[in-house]
């Protein structure tokens, strides 16, 4: 029998003596809101049993997935005995996350797409009782600086339900790239889509000169990926930036700069100093616009609008900017962006659902009901939280996934300046020390970023993601007394060969990680 090795730890498992043994004669039972679930693990099991395993109302030698009354709660008990598994929860997630750890004590030949016939497909006797630490345990993915296709973001969230991730943060909009089309407005997708040309990847100062003709998701892609998600308890939340990181909007659409002419689709990464103009009411019904149809097509309840990196050059000397500072009685350009803010928060507030964006939208003063995304360090989650606003922590300092994993950085593919090894992941602690005890609660969890300036590839995105989304899964669901960095190296190298026959490919561990 191979060890077992789940990721992320959960709470409580007590392994006992024996095997149950899934046959082609084992029934899969569920009812009413259990069967989707049931469904997805009669697909899971399918490829490499062979198996054509149906769901049934009640049955012998069964795999049952319960729903039980009570509190909603993400958490499971998975109790297997020889003659039958029981996995119950209070929610559809729950159940999910017991399939997905039972799919962890099978043997790892389970993910295989072809069927193998000379393998027992046996589970230890156990009882695990797990429920995750946090709520928002997430993924941002930027499809803007280079764009990955439905297929390829499919296999991103199965691979993220895996490891019990469940909010896939969309990063839609950027400088260099619109990439979801807004029927309004066909322009952001028919020039805003493509660039002339990007950096090279070895010397950033210098373009490759190759037309990047992008891409972009159409509504029924976008309707597809949120399906898709939903069937594996991941929320996807999109995210529409603004002010800053515009210029692709405003290459399509002039009118909404400042300026109202000559923006060019970014070719170089970085900031720019062109976004959208805070004085022009016609801006923000674009953006109302934009997000109406953004609000059709994602139900999550959480909507990002950036607010990252919004130089205010042009605001200062902008007539219709000056003019609304006047008009609102703002003291500077920095309290002209959280009205920015809090306009669209009203917005959004209004139409039930909530505003987060990255913690620069703190300065100015900070929209009522805005929940923040902490980057640029601890402190502005820190700050945001003692204030009693709900915060996301995705520090630089554990969370980019863009950065090296290695200090050697000529033995690693091209990635920005940093570096972020495993361990460091490891150590992320989304409750800061300097959280008030009593406002803890406002942590909702952490996330995973990756920016794609230096990522043109699926290959190269799944050797940055994994395995620190894999460490990063395990923070935010389990608790820090679980902690212990080389068990979980250990677990980790067991999930190599899985990995491997899911095809994605990781970053092997270095002896030095
Ligand atoms: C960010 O990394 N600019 C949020
Ligand atoms: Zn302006």
């Amino acid at each position: 029998m191979s060890t077992i090795s789940i990721i992320p730890e959960p709470q409580s498992i007590e392994i006992g003596d024996g095997h149950f043994i899934i046959s082609a004669a084992t029934v899969i039972v569920a009812t009413d809101e259990a069967k989707p679930v049931a469904e997805f693990l009669t697909d899971l099991l399918r490829p490499a049993t062979g198996f054509d395993l149906h769901v049934a109302e009640k049955g012998e030698n069964a795999i049952t997935l319960t729903l039980l009354e009570g509190d909603e709660s993400e958490g499971y008990t998975l109790a297997i005995s020889e003659t039958s598994i029981r996995i119950e929860a209070t929610t559809p997630a729950g159940l999910f996350y017991g399939v997905q750890t039972l799919r962890q004590l099978l043997p790892i030949t389970i993910e295989s797409d072809d069927t193998i016939s000379d393998v027992e497909w046996s589970v230890p006797i156990a009882t695990i009782t797990d429920a995750p630490r946090f709520a928002w345990r997430g993924l941002h993915l930027d499809v803007a600086r280079h764009y990955f296709d439905v297929t390829f973001i499919k296999k991103f969230i199965d691979l993220m339900a895996l490891y019990k991730l469940n909010v896939f943060h969309w990063h839609l909009t950027e400088d260099q790239g619109w990439r979801i089309e807004i029927k309004k407005y066909p322009k952001l997708t028919e020039i805003g889509s493509k660039r002339s040309e990007s950096p090279l990847m070895e010397n950033r100062h210098q373009g490759d000169g190759k037309p990047y003709d992008g891409g972009y998701y159409t509504h029924d892609e976008v309707r597809e990926v949120v399906a898709y998600a939903a069937a594996r308890s991941i929320t996807v939340v999109p995210e529409i930036e603004m002010p800053g990181h515009a210029v692709a909007a405003l290459t399509s659409y002039p009118e909404l700069g400042c300026v109202g002419e000559g923006y060019v689709v970014r070719t170089t990464w970085g900031i720019a100093k062109d976004v959208f103009c805070a004085g022009k009411d016609s801006v923000f019904t674009f953006l109302e616009n934009v997000l109406t149809e953004v609000l059709d097509l994602f139900p999550s309840e959480f909507i990002h609008i950036g607010g990252d990196e919004c130089p205010k050059d042009r605001w200062q000397v902008c007539p219709d900017c000056q003019a609304r500072i006047k008009a609102e009685g703002l003291a500077d350009e920095h309290e002209l962006q959280s009205y920015f803010i809090r306009r669209m928060e009203r917005w959004l507030n209004e139409r039930g659902r909530r505003l987060i964006g990255w913690d620069e939208i703190l300065e100015g003063g900070l929209a009522p009901n805005a929940t923040v995304m902490s980057w640029r360090g601890s402190q502005g989650g820190i700050d945001a939280a003692n204030a009693g606003h709900d915060v996301v922590m995705s520090p630089t300092t554990n969370c980019y996934f863009d950065y090296y994993q290695a200090e050697d950085k000529d033995a690693e593919p091209p990635a920005i300046g940093r570096y972020l090894p495993l361990e460091r992941v490891y150590q992320f602690q989304p409750i800061p020390e300097d959280i008030d005890p009593a406002k803890a609660h406002h942590v909702l969890g952490g996330q995973g970023n990756i920016w794609t300036e230096y990522i043109p590839t699926s290959d190269h995105l799944e050797y940055m993601t994994y395995p620190r989304a894999i460490a990063l899964a395990e923070i935010v669901w389990s608790y820090p007394e679980k902690r212990d960095f080389s068990a979980f190296k250990s677990r980790l190298n067991q999930h190599n060969e899985r990995l491997n026959l899911l095809e994605v490919n990781y970053r092997p561990m270095k002896d030095d990680d």
